[in-house]
C-alpha cells in the first residue's frame, strides 16, 4: 500500500515499465493539439461556434499507444494494489503546455458520485485520477501542484466551494506542494484531492495525460452533478454533461 496516497491523497511517482512508445504518443498528442488549434482558428475567423468534439478527449478509445498506457505492467500493478481490481476509465484528456499556455485553476476531479447522488468529497473508495507524464514536467514548464491531504476533511477548510477557484485559501497554504515528473512517470490520486497547474514559464513544452477512473457499477448522472453538495456556489458553476463514450474497463 502506498502510504503517500493514504496520507497526502496522491501516490509516490512510479515509472512506466515500457517507455518505448512515449515518443509516438507525444507525436499523436501534438497532432491532435494542432487540430484543436485549427478548429479554434476557423471558429474565430468565420464567427461560427466550434462544434467539433474536442480532439484531445478520450483518445484511449481509438489510439493504440494511448490505450496501451493503461495496460503497462507497472500501471496495472500500482492500480490493482492501491485502488482495486474493478475499475474503468471514463475520460482521458491531454494537457499540453508551451509558450503562451495559461494556468489551470485549483480544482478537484470528482465530477459526480453515483447516479444522482450528491458528490461525497471524502469517499475515497470509488473515484480516482491517473496522471502520466509523456515528457518531463519540471517546476517551470507548467508545474503541477497539489494541496496535501485534501482528500480528507481539514478543520476550518469548507469544501462547499466551486469546483474551480483561483486563490489559495490561507488555511491550506502550507499544504501546497509541487508534483514534478520525469518522462514516463505516473501517479494516482483520490479525485477529490485539490490540484492545479501553473502557466507555462520557460523551457521545453510538456505533455501530461489525465484519466478519470471509477469503480465498476458507478452510474453516470444524466446532467452531471453540482459541486460539491448543492448550495448557492454549485448554482454559480454550471453542471456538465459527461458522455459515457470513453468507458474502458482496465482491470
Ligand atoms: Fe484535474
Amino acid at each position: 500500500m502506498d502510504t503517500r496516497l493514504e496520507e497526502e491523497g496522491v501516490s509516490q511517482p512510479y515509472e512506466l515499465a515500457d517507455k518505448s512508445f512515449l515518443d509516438e504518443a507525444c507525436e499523436v498528442v501534438t497532432e491532435l493539439k494542432a487540430r484543436q488549434r485549427m478548429q479554434n482558428v476557423m471558429a474565430r475567423e468565420t464567427g461560427k461556434e466550434n462544434k467539433h468534439a474536442n480532439p484531445l478527449i478520450d483518445r484511449h478509445m481509438d489510439v493504440e499507444v494511448i490505450k496501451k498506457l493503461f495496460f503497462d505492467e507497472n500501471v496495472q500493478t500500482v492500480i490493482a494494489e492501491n485502488l482495486g481490481t474493478d475499475l474503468f476509465v471514463w475520460r482521458t484528456n491531454f494537457f499540453v503546455k508551451k509558450e503562451g499556455t495559461g494556468d489551470n485553476k485549483w480544482h478537484h476531479d470528482r465530477h459526480f458520485e453515483n447516479g444522482t447522488d450528491p458528490i461525497n468529497i471524502y469517499d475515497t473508495s470509488n473515484h480516482f485520477t491517473f496522471l502520466v507524464a509523456l515528457t518531463d514536467i519540471d517546476a517551470n514548464a507548467g508545474r503541477i501542484e497539489y494541496m496535501k491531504g485534501t482528500h480528507k476533511p481539514i478543520d476550518g477548510f469548507d469544501r462547499d466551494i466551486p469546483r474551480h477557484f483561483n486563490e489559495t485559501p490561507e488555511i491550506v497554504e502550507d499544504r501546497v506542494s509541487p508534483l514534478l515528473f520525469k518522462r514516463g512517470q505516473f501517479v494516482v490520486f483520490h479525485s477529490s484531492m485539490i490540484h492545479r497547474s501553473l502557466a507555462f514559464g520557460e523551457g521545453e513544452g510538456r505533455i501530461s495525460m489525465a484519466a478519470r477512473l471509477a469503480k465498476k457499477g458507478t452510474q453516470f448522472p444524466e446532467d452531471g452533478a453540482p459541486n460539491p453538495a448543492r448550495g448557492a456556489q454549485a448554482a454559480a458553476e454550471p453542471t456538465v454533461y459527461y458522455r459515457q463514450t470513453g468507458i474502458m474497463p482496465i482491470n
